[in-house]
């Protein structure tokens, strides 16, 4: 079924900022005057796309406010690139914001893997005590790449690069000990790649946390209409955009 009161609006390219010597890049467009849920995306469609590519592409919500609604994206592919060749005054055509976001947490473990760290960017700004969260990032770029600035240092964060199979492994050994140490005292959320997924799910189930995953499962319509999106839960297969992309770690057969 297609979502209520969905917003489909033409919106303004402010600006493109990629960040040298990297594939990362923010885009700032014209604000969407609603409120939105830490973990929301929108998907987007830049009127120059015309034909090609035919759909538009999924992206969480980076920050949004009365000035501008940021994007913080990585190029991995077509729709990507020309998003990048975007200038401002371009016109992109954004649905949104979609989805099941976060649920509120007065106290949370965030644990991200690389461009998983966009919607944690927007729940850090909007928590009412920034100083009860506690982030742990995991990326292989270097750290200046990623807005590790616009997180508020009364949150309680560590970053650390993974840039070789030790490395990763041991990282995955923190994911573990970070998920056995917290659970029972907060809700832990992840957003992420799907094998960094695959490793907090499991530590989240037999730790019996209250875990909540962000899956970005390929999207083609983003509002329920394509069945192009589909996860597996114990209740079977049910639509990402819709249903997600934020599920019980519980609910999830990954
Ligand atoms: C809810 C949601 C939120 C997202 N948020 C962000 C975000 O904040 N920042 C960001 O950079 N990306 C995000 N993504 C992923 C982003 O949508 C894709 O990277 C983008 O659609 C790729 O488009 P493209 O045309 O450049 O790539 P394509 O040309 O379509 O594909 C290029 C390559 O990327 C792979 N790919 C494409 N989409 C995905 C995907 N969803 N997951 C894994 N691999 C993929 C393809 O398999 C292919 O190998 C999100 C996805 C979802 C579903
Ligand atoms: S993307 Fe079309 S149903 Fe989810």
């Amino acid at each position: 079924m297609i979502q209520e009161g969905l917003l489909c609006k033409e919106l303004e390219v402010l600006e493109v900022r990629p960040i040298p010597g990297s594939p990362v890049a923010h885009l700032f467009l014209e604000p969407l005057n609603l409120p939105f849920t830490p973990g929301q995306f929108v998907m987007l469609r830049p009127k120059l796309w015309e034909y090609d590519p035919l759909w538009p592409r999924p992206f969480s919500i980076c920050d949004l406010n009365s000035e501008y609604l940021q994007i913080f994206f990585q190029v991995v592919g077509k729709g990507t690139n020309l998003l990048l060749a975007l200038r401002p005054g371009d016109k992109v055509t954004c649905w949104g914001p979609l989805g099941q976001g976060f649920p509120v947490a007065d106290r949370a473990l965030l644990l991200c893997g690389g461009m998983g760290i966009a919607p944690f960017i927007a729940l850090c700004k909007q928590h009412p005590h920034p100083e009860r969260l506690k982030l742990l990032f995991g990326h292989r770029l270097p750290l200046e790449v990623y807005p590790w600035q616009d997180i508020s240092d009364k949150v309680e964060k560590r970053a650390s690069r993974q840039e070789s199979e030790e490395e990763l492994l041991l990282f995955e050994e923190e994911l573990r000990e970070s998920i056995w140490q917290y659970a029972g005292k907060g809700k832990i959320f992840a957003c992420g790649p799907h094998p960094f997924l695959k490793v907090v799910h499991k530590y989240l189930v037999e730790s019996k946390a209250q875990g909540y995953l962000s899956l970005e499962n390929r999207m083609a319509c983003g509002v329920g209409a394509c069945l192009g999106c589909v996860a597996r839960t114990r209740q079977g297969l049910v639509q990402t955009c819709t249903k997600g992309p934020v599920f019980k770690a519980e609910e999830l057969e990954l």
